[in-house]
């Protein structure tokens, strides 16, 4: 019989990438506090340390991993500073992703491309692989991918990062497929557009008034009102990542607000 037990992660060890700010930040401050160890891992230390901190102030347990991952030679040492520390992984949210510049697909260059797949994509692939190896070893796991509603809807001067995000969803369906029987779950959340700095950095040449009306003007556009916060994301992160969600896999939970269902959503330089 049901019981709410099955939302727990005490016990757990988790990889949140891209855990010092933003959705990241918030889903590990959340398994923490649904008892999880977490371990959050970007490219830069001094955030990341912060999100620990934060994490430890609250009673939960946390470690920084520094990782640009978009190099495997830095997922693999990832990986292997967690194997070091924890001796197994039980949880990973692929949640690091990036869009860094904007550009029309007749302009888009190919170091563009490069960035953005070797993240979003090849990154989140390889860390996977990875993490799914010690999963089938240990018995099982849990592994979630954070596309984006652009990943079904291609987004106007963020095509690159669009079709990376297609992309993960086809990830989340192969890796599940393949990994249904060694008791490892894989699925996607896609987010619509969240308040974070991803989205603040497409405002950052306005002055504080202007950076307003975009802000109230992007609400009008979401059926819901409102622009979500990191926090919306975080209870289906706790739900794909515990027992609760032990027979579901190869789907998409998209929070969005029901931008999906909206018919006007090509406003153009917001990726979300
Ligand atoms: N915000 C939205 O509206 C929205 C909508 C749909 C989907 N999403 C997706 O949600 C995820 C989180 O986005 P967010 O809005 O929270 O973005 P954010 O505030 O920009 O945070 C991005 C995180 O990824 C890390 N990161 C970036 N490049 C990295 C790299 N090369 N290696 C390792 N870590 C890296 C960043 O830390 P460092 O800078 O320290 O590396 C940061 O922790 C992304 O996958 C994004 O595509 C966001």
């Amino acid at each position: 019989m049901f019981d709410l037990s099955w939302f727990s992660l005490e016990g757990k060890v988790a990889v949140v990438t891209g855990g010092s700010r933003g959705i990241g930040q918030a889903i590990a401050q959340g398994f923490a506090k649904a008892g999880a160890t977490v371990v959050v891992t970007s490219r830069k230390i001094d955030d990341l340390e912060e999100t620990a901190s934060r994490i430890k102030a609250a009673g939960g347990e946390a470690l920084a991993v520094q990782a640009h991952l978009g190099k495997m030679p830095e997922i693999a040492r990832l990986v292997d500073t967690v194997m070091e520390r924890y001796g197994r992984i039980d949880i990973l949210v692929n949640n690091a992703g990036a869009s860094p510049a904007m550009a029309s697909v007749l302009d888009a260059e190919e170091r563009l491309w490069d960035t953005i797949m070797n993240l979003n994509m090849k990154g989140l692939y390889f860390l996977s692989q990875a993490a799914a190896r010690i999963m089938k070893e240990k018995g099982g796991g849990k592994i979630i991918n954070v596309a984006s509603i652009d990943g079904f809807h291609p987004e106007r001067t963020v095509s690159i990062y669009s079709i990376s995000k297609a992309g993960v969803r086809m990830i989340t369906k192969a890796f599940a497929s393949e990994l249904a029987s060694f008791n490892i779950q894989v699925n996607t959340i896609a987010p619509g557009p969240i308040r974070t700095k991803m989205m603040d950095s497409h405002w950052h040449d306005l002055s504080p008034e202007e950076k307003e009306k975009a802000v109230k003007a992007t609400d009008r556009l979401i059926p819901m009102g409102r622009i979500g916060v990191p926090d919306d994301i975080v209870g289906a992160a706790v739900y794909l990542a515990s027992s609760a969600s032990n027979y579901t896999t190869g789907t998409e939970i998209v929070i969005d607000g029901a931008v999906l269902l909206a018919p006007l959503i090509d406003a153009p330089g917001v990726p979300i």
